[in-house]
């Protein structure tokens, strides 16, 4: 290895690992977001061609196994790269998440394999070599902390993926003494990694990839749907760490600058939607800690109201202040555009008009922001959950376009509810309340609408899209 190559490489980690911070920074703000897409970009372009600039200089190219290894990477980049832009094209916005939690996975599965590489050719190398027994014992707490991470992260992944894409039944396992199960595997993983590192053996390596393999299914298995988005994050922050963990093993800086920041921003999201969300943190880290099985309701909530577009025309040409709590309907029917235009006719009209954004509306931090932005709604009248829940109060109208948990008072109202406790947007205490929508269907947690059947709120049933295109000719 050249000392010019190398230092060359570090100088550019750091560059790399500079403009991922920027990246962050940028991504923080919607005006800015694009700038940090691209400093995110270029960071990566930096770190990709220093590593491999530093992998081509580290070999012995006139060794045939250094040839074929590097013959080896090469297919695998372009499979890669291909696979990865294709499925980057394809995936609609809404499926982001299962996108997300599916690419996860693999950072889990790559950090066991590097650890499982990482000890078997030390293993080798000490077999052969003195090497010094104290930077031996960090090495296996590397491997160990390593491999159980990894793990963790792929099942857990695997399982969120799953339970995002309708493949498994979003519902919370409820195994018996699941807290037992979770601490005492946490329990056993302390005293494996003691063991390992006093006596490391095949055994009990393999040992732990099974029990966290186990434990990342139980601990994602055992949060329900409506805690995904937390559980999305949260799988994130153990992704970051995972990837730090190999940043080690591999003595790489750039992975261990990255994977904490990974680690720690997906860390600070998970809380942050906790507290959106009125969870405790602890308790979704831990698997659905403390919480305990909902019971289902099967309360009737009486009759609910149909309004025609002629008559929500009506409703809306009379109103001074309208509100629109656009949720996922809004982004599977791409409704922002119509109702883009509905925004701008009814302003046009003297009407004035915001929006309520819910922090979880939709299916991925942000969602509901993004899409009116590329719908050019301007920024200052969409506002947060909390900048607009005293408000619905004096509002005319509010038009709930493609929402439900977020707008569910069972939320308040009803202890035994899944969402119990999650803060929703109190649109019922709006004058009218007109909710857009296919059929009578539940949200994403799977659980009714009392709003549906109050007596001021009416639903406009059918494609959101199609029923806002309607008012908007009709206006
Ligand atoms: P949801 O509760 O998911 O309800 C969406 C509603 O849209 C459904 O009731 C559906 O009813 C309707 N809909 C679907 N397609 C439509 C179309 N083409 N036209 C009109 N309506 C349509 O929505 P929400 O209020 O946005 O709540 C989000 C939920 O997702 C929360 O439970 C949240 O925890 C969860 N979640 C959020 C995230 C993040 S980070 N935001 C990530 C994962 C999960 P019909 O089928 O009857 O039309």
């Amino acid at each position: 290895m050249t000392m010019t190559a190398e230092s060359a490489a570090q100088a550019a980690y750091i560059v790399a690992a500079l403009l991922f911070v920027l990246s962050l920074a940028g991504l923080s703000r919607h005006e800015s977001s694009r700038s940090g897409a691209l400093s995110g970009i270029a960071g990566m372009a930096v770190a990709l061609i220093a590593t491999a600039v530093l992998a081509i200089d580290r070999l012995d190219l006139d060794s045939g196994k250094a040839q074929v290894g590097l013959a080896l990477t090469v297919v695998a980049v372009l499979a890669g790269a291909a696979v990865g832009l294709q499925r980057a094209r394809q995936v609609e916005m809404t499926a982001m998440p299962e996108l997300i939690a599916m690419l996860h996975s693999f950072v889990g599965l790559a950090a066991v394999l590097v650890g499982w590489n990482g000890y078997l050719q030390v293993e080798h190398a000490s077999s052969q070599t003195e090497v010094a027994p104290d930077l031996l014992t960090i090495h296996h707490a590397e491997v160990f902390i390593g491999v159980f991470i990894g793990a963790v992260t792929f099942t857990g992944s695997i399982v969120a993926f799953g339970k995002l894409s309708g493949r498994i039944n979003s519902s919370p396992l409820m195994l018996p003494a699941k807290n037992v199960l979770n601490l005492g595997a946490l329990g056993v993983f302390a005293v494996l990694t003691i063991w390992f590192t006093a006596s490391p053996n095949l055994a009990l390596l393999t040992a732990v990839t099974i029990l966290a393999l186990l434990l990342g299914w139980h601990l994602v298995a055992s949060i329900g749907g409506g805690d995904m988005p937390v559980v999305v994050s949260m799988l994130n922050s153990y992704s970051g760490w995972a990837a730090a963990a190999s940043g080690f093993l591999l003595n790489n800086n750039l992975l261990i600058v990255t994977g904490a920041l990974v680690g720690s921003s997906g860390a600070y999201l998970s809380y942050i939607m906790c507290q959106a969300m009125n969870r405790s943190f602890i308790s979704v880290i831990a698997g659905g800690f403390g919480a305990v099985q909902p019971v289902a309701a099967g309360q009737d909530y009486g009759e609910h109201r149909e309004i025609l577009v002629e008559d929500a025309v009506q409703l809306l040409k009379e109103a001074s202040s309208v509100v629109i709590v656009p949720g996922y309907g809004m982004a599977v029917a791409q409704a922002q555009y119509p109702v883009a235009d509905l925004t701008k006719r009814l302003r046009e009209r003297n009407v004035e008009v915001r929006f309520g954004i819910h922090p979880v509306a939709g299916r991925l931090p942000g969602h509901m922001n993004v899409l009116l932005a590329d719908a050019r709604v301007p920024y200052d009248i969409v506002l947060e959950m909390d900048e607009i829940n005293d408000d619905f109060a004096t509002t005319s109208v509010v038009l709930v376009i493609g929402a439900n948990d977020t707008v569910n008072p069972a939320a308040l109202e009803e202890e035994s509810s899944p969402i119990a406790g999650m803060p929703v947007l109190r649109v019922w205490e709006a004058q009218d309340v007109i909710v857009f929508k296919r059929s009578m269907a539940a949200g994403y947690a799977g659980v009714q609408n009392p709003l549906f059947f109050r007596a001021n709120t009416q639903m406009l049933f059918g494609d959101a899209k199609q029923r806002v295109e309607e008012i908007v000719r009709a206006l």
